[in-house]
């Protein structure tokens, strides 16, 4: 998988939440490669030439286009990106990616992708790649408030009929509670409707969220015998496999995943949750 550093113009950032962004760049070399579930190192700092890794954030690539604009969708949390949002047209960032693994699908099987949070940035790829496929996802988001939960029309436009879902704790869009619970309830139904056991794995759920909504979304996987693909954060320093800071324990004492370099996305199963 061709990964490019590049210093790549920033085209438009806006801010459709507080404290939520939307970056788009031209990084057509990035764009062109890119897989759902893949992200990038980003360096806010132009002219930055101490070459510091460490002022590089992780970020999943949201989105791209068919003339090679990359989009990131983030939340304002430190220094990273702080700087990150300050950025204006016309200036440039540093890129390093594609980076990692993405998620894996086949047109045999149907999806549920479940966001909760920023890690719904990531989701919009991946159900554009799939909806293209003509197999569309069914898509559940979730997140504290109702303004969290930006481009929702985009997701709807994505999914199939009747397959869009929201969940937000303070019940001001959709069910008033967690994803975890609309995924539950879409899933015994699922098995009412078909009989369970004959259609075991032919559904897979591909989520990304806060580590508890995962481990919650794997248990919920496993006990029901459901394939699940999980995208893991980590603090990242380098991206590339080389300062082994981005470590996750593994399940079955078999050592760490490196999320950088084995994930972000890994089988829910080989995670020490
Ligand atoms: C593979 C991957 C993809 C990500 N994709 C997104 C995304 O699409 N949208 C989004 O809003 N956020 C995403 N994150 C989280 C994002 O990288 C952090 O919020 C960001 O690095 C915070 O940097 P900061 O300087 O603003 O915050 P600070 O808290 O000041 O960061 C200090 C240090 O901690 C690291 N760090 C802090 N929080 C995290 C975190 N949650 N994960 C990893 N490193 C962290 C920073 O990289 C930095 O080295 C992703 C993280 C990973 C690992
Ligand atoms: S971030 Fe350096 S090895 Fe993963």
């Amino acid at each position: 998988m061709p990964r490019v550093d590049i210093n790549a113009p920033v085209l438009d950032q806006t801010s459709p939440a507080r404290d939520i962004f939307l970056l788009s760049v031209a990084a057509p070399g990035i764009a062109q490669s890119a897989q759902p579930g893949q992200f990038c190192m980003l360096d806010a700092v132009e002219g930055n030439n101490l070459h510091d890794p460490l002022l590089r954030r992780p970020l999943s690539i949201h989105n791209v286009t068919a003339n090679g604009t990359v989009e990131f969708l983030y939340r304002k949390t430190g220094r990273g990106t702080a700087l990150l949002s300050q950025l204006k047209p016309g200036r440039k960032l540093k890129i390093l990616g594609p980076l990692g693994n993405g998620f894996t699908w086949d047109s045999s099987k149907s999806y549920i992708l479940v966001g909760g949070g920023m890690g719904i940035a990531p989701l919009l790829f991946l159900a554009g790649e799939l909806h293209k496929t003509g197999n569309p996802p069914v898509i559940i988001l979730g997140a504290a408030t109702e303004s969290d939960l930006v481009r929702i029309d985009l997701f709807q436009a994505r999914t199939m009929e009747q397959g869009f879902f929201t969940a937000t704790e303070d019940g001001s869009l959709g069910h008033h509670g967690l994803v975890t619970e609309v995924l539950v309830s879409l899933l015994d139904q699922q098995a009412h409707q078909t009989g369970g056991a004959d259609r075991r794995g032919a559904t897979v759920v591909l989520t990304c969220g806060p580590f508890p909504m995962m481990r919650a979304v794997a248990a919920i996987c496993r006990e029901r015998g459901i394939p699940c693909q999980v995208s893991l954060e980590a603090h990242m320093a380098c991206g590339s496999g080389l300062c082994l800071g981005c470590a996750v324990e593994s399940e079955h004492d078999a050592g760490y995943i490196h999320v950088c370099r084995e994930g972000p996305v890994v089988d829910a199963e080989k995670v020490q949750w």
